[in-house]
């Protein structure tokens, strides 16, 4: 519509940002945000106890957690928002009118973060040597760098609570309300204690190899990580099941159709097994660190370490999930429309207010039917053209052509080697919404419907991938920029 369409026709978009994404919140909840406090605590015992050993095993996490945390954390933080602008740039532009102090807030107290790690790791040994007095700054270093840490997490969890239900922000519009959202609170506080047992996981699984074996010292630090992993997994079970019941009162309202509530029960329900089963897991073998720290091998932590990894990836893609179809619930649908445009949409068609056309690449026109006189070849090949558009600005966000989640997979199923003529297409895509409540309403005219059904005929006879702007390029209409843009900002603009 008003961004060119960026588009992978075979593992599909989505993917891109769940891959960077989970990466990102897996190396910020476990090395970061969880692990900074017990790096600080692991100096303070030691300093407390007299015991070096204690300042040299959290010295090696912390260097540690400094080089993935400073690379992959770093790149995998730029790259959510590279790959959502290049998805999703409706969504992310919305959230950035509804949260901007937000994100300039949480600017600052990013990079505050990145020079306190700079300063903690790198004045380590020169403060630890000159006196008890410099040590203790050292250690208040490090319980501020894990608060900042912290902060980070708390203001972009706000702004992910806000996307699964913006609650009363959709009437009121104003910036507290938004923070605020019903979700905010309780996934707070479920990821808070979850970074601290997931830290204390990782932590377990990395004395192993900062300490040797024969040295009592290994049993010491594997206990005293245990019982701080412990203290943290009652939090973990309560907050989530805080969580737990806070959704689906707040998404109740947004999910009228039953078949989204059963396939969402059954959703949470393989969820919260999950997170037993995990909880127990890490229990179990924390139990074990404690009591038997000697005779602990090193595979017993890579169980709770990947139980953890899972459960957190799982949380993700509920979290996702129960979103759908909408990217900010309520108000803005998967497919970048809002919902307040949609009877603008349908009455005028979305052709009639998309900036970019994503031109047939020369495979993509093979397949027309023989024996077609060149003006038919023309107006049909110009059909295509235009439910091409459609499909792309309506659909691609979520399917491609012929990879994952394919349209042509799923036409396939449902109406196997038929030919798949508009006349069957576009009566079931009309209704897609009550078939699969994922899907956002068609958000064309009836116009618009028909040219989808040819193109997705022509789809039946022609495999090629659909390449994406990044690729092929695009078609301006300049006498349709930014019109739909023009009327977003300006609501947004005028809410705010
Ligand atoms: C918000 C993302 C999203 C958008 C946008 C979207 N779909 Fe879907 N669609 C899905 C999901 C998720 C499924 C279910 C996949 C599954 O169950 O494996 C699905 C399933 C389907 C199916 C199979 C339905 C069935 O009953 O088995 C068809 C056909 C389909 N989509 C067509 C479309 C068309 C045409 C468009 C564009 C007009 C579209 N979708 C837009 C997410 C989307």
């Amino acid at each position: 519509m008003d961004f060119p369409v960026f588009h992978l026709d075979f593992f599909g978009n989505r993917w891109l940002i769940a891959t960077i994404a989970i990466l990102h919140v897996l190396v910020n909840h476990g090395l970061a945000v969880g692990m900074m406090p017990l790096v600080a605590a692991m100096e303070w015992y030691g300093q407390k106890k007299q015991d070096p050993r204690w300042d040299r095993l959290a010295y090696k996490i912390l260097f540690f957690c400094f080089l993935i945390t400073t690379t992959i954390g770093a790149l995998t933080g730029v790259g959510i928002w590279l790959s959502v602008s290049l998805v999703n740039p409706y969504s992310i532009a919305s959230l950035i009118r509804v949260f901007f102090w937000a994100w300039f807030t949480e600017w600052l107290v990013f990079i505050t973060e990145v020079c306190l790690i700079l300063a903690y790791t790198l004045t380590w040994k020169k403060w630890s040597n000159q006196g008890p007095e410099k040590k203790k700054q050292h250690i208040r270093l490090g319980f501020a760098l894990a608060f900042f840490s912290w902060v980070t997490m708390a203001i972009i969890v706000a702004i992910l609570g806000f996307m699964m239900d913006p609650g009363n922000w959709l009437t009121d519009h104003s910036f507290w309300t938004g923070v605020m959202n019903p979700l905010y609170i309780p996934q707070l506080a479920f990821r808070t204690p979850l970074a601290a047992a997931m830290a204390g996981i990782i932590a377990l699984f990395l004395i192993l190899f900062f300490t040797k074996r024969q040295d009592g010292f290994r049993h010491e630090a594997l206990r005293a990580v245990a019982l701080w992993t412990l203290a943290f997994a009652p939090f973990v079970l309560a907050a989530g099941w805080w969580y737990y019941t806070s959704v689906p009162d707040a998404m109740k309202d947004n999910l009228g159709v039953s078949l989204a509530t059963l396939a969402f029960a059954d959703w949470q329900t393989k969820f919260l097994q999950i997170a037993v089963v995990t909880v127990v897991t890490i229990l179990l073998v924390v139990q074990f660190a404690i009591s038997r720290p000697n005779l602990l091998p090193k595979v017993a932590l890579v169980v709770p370490f990947f139980a953890i990894l899972w459960m957190t990836g799982h949380f993700e893609r509920v979290r996702e999930f129960i979103r759908k179809p909408y990217v900010i619930g309520q108000y803005m649908y998967a497919n970048g429309m809002r919902v307040d445009d949609y009877a603008l949409l349908q009455r005028d068609g979305v052709l009639t207010y998309a900036t970019y056309s994503n031109p047939l690449t020369e495979a993509e026109k093979a397949g027309l039917p023989e024996r077609l006189s060149e003006p038919e070849r023309t107006a049909r090949l110009e059909t295509i053209q235009k439910g091409k558009d459609v499909f792309m600005d309506t659909c691609s966000r979520c399917h491609t052509g012929h990879g994952v989640n394919s349209i042509t997979s799923h036409l396939q199923r449902m109406f196997g080697d038929k030919p798949w003529t508009p006349e069957l297409t576009a009566g079931y895509i009309e209704g897609m919404h009550y078939a699969q409540p994922y899907m956002p309403p068609f958000p064309g005219s009836k116009a618009e419907l028909q040219l989808l059904g040819a193109y997705l005929e022509h789809l039946q006879h022609n495999k090629a991938p659909i390449p994406g702007a990044q690729s092929a390029g695009v078609i301006v209409h300049d006498e349709n920029a930014g019109r739909i843009a023009t009327k977003t900002n300006q609501t947004e603009a005028a809410a705010r």
